[in-house]
């Protein structure tokens, strides 16, 4: 699909993932073949308040582009100014966060509440719009609840505002994360408007990525969850959607050096004390099918440095090698 100069097509785009998906497992999804990454939801008052806290979320290195930064919030000024804050961290796009189901954001009228007032929404879209010399592109869900399902008329009003792409995920506010995403939703909006769609939820398989593309037409999939500990996803369906090739998961051996390398690059993008309490999660989700991952999670939990990291990684080869801690028992 096009993006204003950008071409993006051959691969899946990484979500964005506020607490996860940093700027260290945003350059490993692209270097794994992600097409395209969207960076955490920043709030654009924080932006224009000169918050170190939220600034530090939007550094975005040469490695991970192409990219977008994603920003929250309820007032087309505020929202427009921060677009033209956020600039100087050079985004490839503007992404207009109108999904989010939190209470902190939707509480406040942001995020996925937005979906409830589309007026206030359009003026937002208009706002940032005319402040941004780069695409402004706007995410969204379903709608609220079963009862106030509207992506396809917010799709409609999203185009006629401005945005020159949209990414919808299948659910509800209400929904959260948890049922199965609705493609069909996907597809309505898709025939609905002429600007890209990027279709978005629960494609955790080179087969999930080829079947919505598929019954959705959409023009560009997005995978979050999906990618968690296993950001080589991203090279499994590029190769699957360009010639059916179903390349299998990397050995053991592979996956542990690239979650060592995960870990590394947080350290380098956030420091030590911040990386590893952090990277606790990502071990652990990297632990995921390897027999004995129990024990290997609640070892990930503990993490301090990078030789508790070293160590998790190599008692993680062991026990898939079948050389568990028991055998030395029976020596
Ligand atoms: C931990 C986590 C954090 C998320 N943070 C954001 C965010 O900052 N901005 C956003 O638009 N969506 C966010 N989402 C939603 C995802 O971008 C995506 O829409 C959702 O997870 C569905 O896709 P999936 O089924 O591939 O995970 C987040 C999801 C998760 C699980």
């Amino acid at each position: 699909m096009r993006l204003g100069e950008l071409v993006l097509e051959g691969g899946a785009a990484l979500a964005p993932m506020a607490g996860v998906a940093d700027r260290a497992f945003r350059q490993l999804c692209r270097e794994f073949g992600a097409v395209y990454t969207v960076g955490e939801l920043t709030s654009a008052r924080g932006l224009l308040q000169g918050s170190r806290k939220t600034e530090a979320l939007l550094e975005m290195g040469p490695e991970e582009r192409p990219s977008a930064v994603q920003l929250f919030g309820d007032d087309p000024e505020v929202m427009a100014r921060g677009a033209e804050a956020a600039l100087r961290f050079s985004p490839q796009v503007i992404d207009l966060n109108m999904g989010c189901p939190a209470p902190k954001i939707a509480g406040n009228r942001a995020g996925a509440a937005l979906m409830k007032d589309p007026e206030l929404a359009s003026r937002i879209i208009r706002a940032v719009k005319k402040a941004s010399p780069v695409p402004v592109t706007v995410k969204f869900r379903k709608g609220w609840d079963e009862n106030h399902i509207n992506a396809v008329e917010f799709a409609k009003m999203a185009q006629v505002s401005g945005a020159d792409a949209i990414t919808v995920h299948g659910r509800t506010r209400s929904q959260m994360y948890a049922p199965p995403a609705d493609w069909d939703i996907l597809r309505r909006v898709k025939a609905a408007v002429s600007i890209p769609v990027i279709g978005n939820g629960d494609v955790d398989s080179p087969q999930a990525a080829k079947a919505l593309l598929e019954e959705t037409g959409c023009d560009l999939v997005m995978v979050g969850r999906g990618a968690l500990g296993r950001p080589w996803l991203f090279g499994q369906i590029a190769a699957f959607l360009r010639d059916g090739t179903l390349l299998p998961d990397p050995p053991i051996e592979e996956r542990m050096a690239v979650m060592l390398r995960h870990i590394r690059l947080m350290e380098q993008y956030k420091g030590p004390q911040v990386a590893f309490r952090e990277a606790r999660k990502h071990c652990g989700w990297y632990m995921t099918g390897i027999r004995g991952a129990a024990a290997l999670r609640r070892q990930a939990g503990t993490i301090g440095s990078m030789a508790d990291a070293e160590a998790l990684a190599q008692a993680a080869i062991d026990l898939y090698h079948g050389r568990g801690p028991w055998e030395e028992d029976t020596i």
